[in-house]
């Protein structure tokens, strides 16, 4: 069982996996808990954040009928940054003769490409292989076994603050579970929602959340930059309350049902009117549906040109896999036509691949980060103690047997 755990600024999501007998995976459960706790994905309050985590595991167990004990969880937030580093050391290898590259010598390259001064306030929470270099020979995925004297490895270093983490850790912990794991989240809505080509070809996605965005841009197969942009879809929402004068609720019910930022979506040509109702005894107030676009739009548009500037300062060329949507916010109608206008690439809206057991319902990009975590956790926890190389299929024998025994007998 692998349990995926999403603490968004908006809702907290869990989501339990199970491998079925085959060794497929099946979902068997998913609870989700509004969340009050965390202002631009960073947790201001410990109580609230642990009441809506223990809520939402609840809801997944009733659903599945297990006990949850560990949990993958989600960390983001607009303290997370990226940067991409290289390391470069001498092969040892097994026999001086052949220098065939070891295991150990993929350790230590990447050992010495995780060598970039940091602040103390910051940790390291990933570090992604992109590609090796043997030799002056570019682009290698996978440089075990291969013979060479010089061994070089491009990485991407994702860090966050530690504090920031420190108090995520505690809110699960407090809530009665154990972290397996921290996981950036745009990392697993990534894992969930996009194709392998569409990394190949060089992908963004944007996790348009609550309370921020998230980007993560992934090329030649591997991400290559990470951002966050502090604002969501509340901004949108706090928008069209102030704008109206309505309270914040009704705005956000208004924002889901009738609200969109691309005016040819409505292709009826009828300008409707939604009613609103009146609050402290003022009369309800008609709407027109393109007022209400007409706030929403240059949100969004400026949202978007932030996106924008960050991947086109993180690359060179546009990239070929275009954009994919995903979050909570790209459920706004026209989300992708805007955004296919501003960024002049294909762009579509990304929900969780097919996974067996995931009912049509969670199939949403509200759940691309919490499926994610579930899958990230999956390929995880079968590389124990290795977290930051690149994932192998099945273990050496001794390896399993000494597990085995370790299990058995201590
Ligand atoms: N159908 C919809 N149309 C427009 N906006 C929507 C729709 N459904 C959800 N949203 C918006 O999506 C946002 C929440 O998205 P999501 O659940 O991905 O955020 P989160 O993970 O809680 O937050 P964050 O990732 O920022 O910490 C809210 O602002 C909400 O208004
Ligand atoms: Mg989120």
């Amino acid at each position: 069982m692998v349990v995926g755990l999403d603490i968004g600024t908006t809702k907290v999501c869990a989501v339990i996996g199970e491998r079925g007998e085959k060794g497929t995976l099946e979902i068997t459960g998913v609870g989700v808990s509004p969340s009050t706790g965390l202002r631009k994905g960073v947790v201001v309050n410990i109580e609230a954040t642990l009441r809506s985590v223990a809520a939402a595991i609840e809801a997944a167990e009733m659903m599945s009928g297990r006990e949850v004990y560990g949990v993958w969880t989600g960390i983001g937030g607009s303290h997370i940054d990226g940067i991409n580093s290289r390391g470069v050391v001498a092969v040892t290898g097994r026999n001086r003769e052949t220098r065939e590259i070891t295991e150990e010598d993929v350790a230590r390259v990447l050992e010495a490409a995780r060598a970039v001064v940091i602040p103390m306030d910051r940790q390291v929470l990933e570090l992604i292989p992109q590609a090796y270099i043997v030799d002056n020979q570019k682009g290698i995925r996978d440089p075990l076994d291969m013979i060479g004297v010089r061994l070089e490895a491009e990485v991407h270093i994702i860090t966050c603050s530690v504090t920031g983490a420190q108090n995520l850790i505690k809110c699960v912990n407090r809530a009665g579970f154990h972290v397996d794991g921290l996981v950036l989240q745009s990392l697993a809505a990534g894992r969930a929602v996009l194709t392998e080509e569409e990394k190949e070809l060089g992908v963004a996605l944007v996790d348009l959340g609550g309370g921020t965005t998230d980007v993560l841009v992934y090329s030649e197969g591997a991400p290559y930059s990470t951002t966050t942009i502090p604002a969501g879809g509340s901004q949108v929402t706090n928008d069209i309350s102030i704008m109206k004068n309505i309270p914040y609720d009704t705005a956000e019910k208004i924002k889901i049902e009738a609200g969109s930022c691309w005016e040819d979506i409505r292709s009826d040509g009828i300008d409707e009117e939604i009613i609103v109702p009146g609050v402290g005894g003022r009369p309800p107030l008609p709407i027109p549906r393109s007022e209400i676009e007409m706030i929403i739009r240059p949100r969004m548009e400026e949202l978007f040109f932030m996106v924008k500037e960050r991947i086109d300062a993180a690359l060179s060329r546009p990239p070929g896999g275009g954009i994919v949507l995903t979050g909570g916010g790209s459920q706004l109608l026209g989300a992708a036509e805007l955004a296919s206008f501003i960024f002049r690439l294909p762009c579509r809206v990304g929900s969780p691949l097919p996974v067996g057991g995931l009912v049509e319902e969670y199939r949403s990009p509200v759940f691309s980060t919490a499926v994610g975590l579930v899958l990230e956790g999956i390929q995880r926890a079968s590389v124990p103690g290795d977290r930051d190389a690149p994932a192998r299929e099945g273990r050496p024998l001794f390896g399993r047997i000494g597990d085995w025994i370790k299990k058995e007998f201590f």
